[in-house]
């Protein structure tokens, strides 16, 4: 059996990661699609080639893991595909109640199935708006999302993260 893993991805955080290799054990074969709309671009941090390029990078070691776009409904791209199951990934019981509404429109409008899998539990405060909140400052997000990710942020906020290490090293530089 097939299944998609949807998101955003902006960007793929290591909640997101724990979920997928779990994902990729129980399928024959994951597909991680950005879902994009072309009237919400302006209110992601990355672009979709961007995203698609960190996605390529994180899942590079996991070979029954592809990655892929789609501007349109999932359930549309599930027919089209003909891809199986749908994976979300529930962090905690504030998760359950929209990811339930989602799954049971999904089934309603177009006959697909949703499994969710529980990212483990120290991941559970971590989401991609936090760790591009975090990061916005210059903080350390190397925990909480793979290596392409971080990488990412911080050259996306390059100016900060160059700022908060110059101030970090006058404070322990002697004199
Ligand atoms: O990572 P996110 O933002 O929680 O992912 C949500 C996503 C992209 C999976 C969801 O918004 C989605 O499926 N969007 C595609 C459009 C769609 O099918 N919407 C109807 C769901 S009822």
């Amino acid at each position: 059996m097939n299944a998609v893993f949807p998101g955003s991805f902006d960007p793929i955080t290591s909640g997101h990661m724990d979920v997928l290799t779990r994902a990729a054990k129980m399928f024959e074969h994951v597909t991680l699609t950005v879902m994009h709309n072309a009237r919400k671009q302006g209110r992601h941090l990355f672009t979709l080639d961007e995203r698609l390029t960190i996605l390529r990078e994180a899942t590079s070691h996991l070979p029954n893991v592809s990655v892929d776009s789609f501007g349109g409904l999932l359930v549309d791209y599930m027919a089209q595909q003909q891809k199986g199951i749908i994976i979300r990934g529930l962090r905690a019981v504030s998760d359950y109640e929209y990811e339930l509404q989602i799954a049971h429109l999904n089934r309603q409008i177009g006959e697909v199935e949703t499994v969710f899998i529980m990212a483990a539990t120290r991941w559970s405060f971590v989401s991609s708006s936090m760790v591009r909140e975090i990061a916005s400052y210059g903080g350390d997000i190397s925990e909480m999302v793979p290596r392409a990710s971080a990488r990412a942020l911080k050259v996306k906020f390059a100016d900060v993260y160059t700022e908060r290490e110059s101030q970090v090293h006058s404070r322990t530089m002697p004199g």
